[in-house]
């Protein structure tokens, strides 16, 4: 059988602190280094702010080639990692697979873009690469529900046990000052105790509503407060059948303790709360956990709050007077660092069968397609810029 000995080359996250998800597991590494690619994998300190949540000889042990930190720029791999490159101008010449964030216009796209056609190199953006059917192939919704669902508990419980002026701390005060969750086992014994914890200081567990509960994060937001020990009649789960014909703001969502917002906004759509709904001494909603998280957005349909969100700053109070319990609203755009190493393991897993055609790159669809995009954007960089 002739040898294809594709080589890939796993980047460490550098440049994005607290970042520790990876684009490639121990296990998706074995069965790349099974069907005769050849793997290498950046060295990951433990002492440094982005490790990857897997050490090193988890990989070494699969077969793959443990390679100095960021010695990508000196390979001619083609080289997978999850987050965007740090801010740099140097032209790139190298095959690259990653969320780069620079395909929908987004601040400084053009010299994110124009790096690549300076340098011959190709862009494969993770974000768009797709199945026959134009669903995405990977991505991390579902641990981002999982995650906000599991934040918006533990600031439910955090309320009924503390002041209104000691706000939800920081994630790390939970997790030995780590930032995340070791693994699920971990966060969900964690949640189960938080559940019967307000269970006793509210003399019932919470109802949760969830808007876009069919969606990947929806799924994995009713499966946490599941886990977690929610009765599934706790839970009110819409979705477009819902509210196609019966326009928000909605009192449903009032008369939950927590509601978590996982629809894919796709226009301008009536609000799913406003102030005034909200103001009344009967209200029940604690915890709004914006997953979907569009505040800057014109069609945002959460339009109480405005801000971004963090592991080191869970929470933001709403600030407009209204009547009722203490509001909280959770908006941070990275859930699925909270749990790395299943959102890793799940992405990777999903991202496989597209990873295992890499040896044809040019012509498995996939990437054909994906180049073809990359050369589509390009082609709208201002002049000047290539
Ligand atoms: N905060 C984070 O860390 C994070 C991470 C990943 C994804 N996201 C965001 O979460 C959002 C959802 O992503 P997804 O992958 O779950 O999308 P998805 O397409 O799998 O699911 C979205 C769901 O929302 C439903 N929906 C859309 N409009 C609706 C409406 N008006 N009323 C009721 N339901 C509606 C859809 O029917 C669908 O079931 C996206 O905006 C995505 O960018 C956030």
């Amino acid at each position: 059988m002739a040898a294809h000995n594709t080589l890939l080359h796993l980047r460490t996250e550098s440049g994005k602190p607290l970042e520790h998800r990876s684009a490639i597991t121990p296990s998706t590494a074995k069965a790349l280094i099974d069907d005769r690619y050849i793997l290498e994998v950046e060295k990951s300190d433990t002492e440094s702010s982005y490790h990857r949540i897997f050490a090193d000889d988890e990989f070494e042990a699969v077969g793959a080639k443990l390679v100095p930190e960021n010695s990508w720029p000196e390979s001619n791999a083609i080289i997978i990692g999850l987050k965007e490159l740090p801010e740099e101008e140097w032209p790139i010449s190298h095959r690259m697979i990653h969320f780069a964030h620079c395909y929908k216009g987004q601040s400084g796209w053009e010299k994110v873009l124009s790096r690549f056609p300076r340098g011959g190199g190709t862009l494969y953006d993770l974000e768009f690469l797709q199945d026959e059917t134009g669903r995405r192939v990977a991505a991390f919704g579902y641990h981002a529900g999982f995650a906000g669902a599991a934040v918006a508990l533990k600031a439910w419980n955090w309320q009924l046990s503390h002041s209104a002026d000691e706000p939800f701390p920081e994630i790390a005060q939970f997790t030995d000052g780590r930032g995340y969750y070791r693994n699920e086992d971990e966060l969900v014994a964690q949640l189960r105790q938080d559940v019967l914890a307000g269970e006793k200081a509210a003399g019932r567990k919470p109802r949760a509503m969830i808007m876009g509960a069919l969606g990947r994060c929806g799924r994995g937001a009713c499966d946490l407060l599941l886990k977690a020990g929610l009765p599934s009649g706790n839970l009110i789960k819409w979705d477009l059948d819902e509210t196609r014909d019966n326009p928000g703001p909605y009192q449903e969502i009032v008369d939950s303790d927590i509601f978590i917002n996982a629809i894919y906004l796709t226009e301008k759509i009536p609000p799913f709360v406003d102030f005034p709904i909200l103001d009344t001494p009967s209200r029940k909603l604690r915890v709004v956990c914006d997953v979907s998280c569009d505040p800057n957005s014109v069609n945002n349909p959460l339009p109480i709050y405005t801000d971004y969100t963090s592991f080191t700053r869970p929470t933001i109070p709403v600030k407009q007077k209204i009547e009722g319990p203490p509001l909280s609203v959770i908006s941070i755009d990275h859930l699925p660092s909270l749990l790395p190493r299943e959102a890793s393991e799940a992405f990777s897993n999903a991202l496989l069968p597209s990873l295992l055609q890499l040896k044809d790159i040019k012509t498995a669809r996939v990437w054909s397609d994906a180049e073809k995009l990359f050369r589509e954007k390009c082609g709208s960089l201002p002049n000047g810029t290539t």
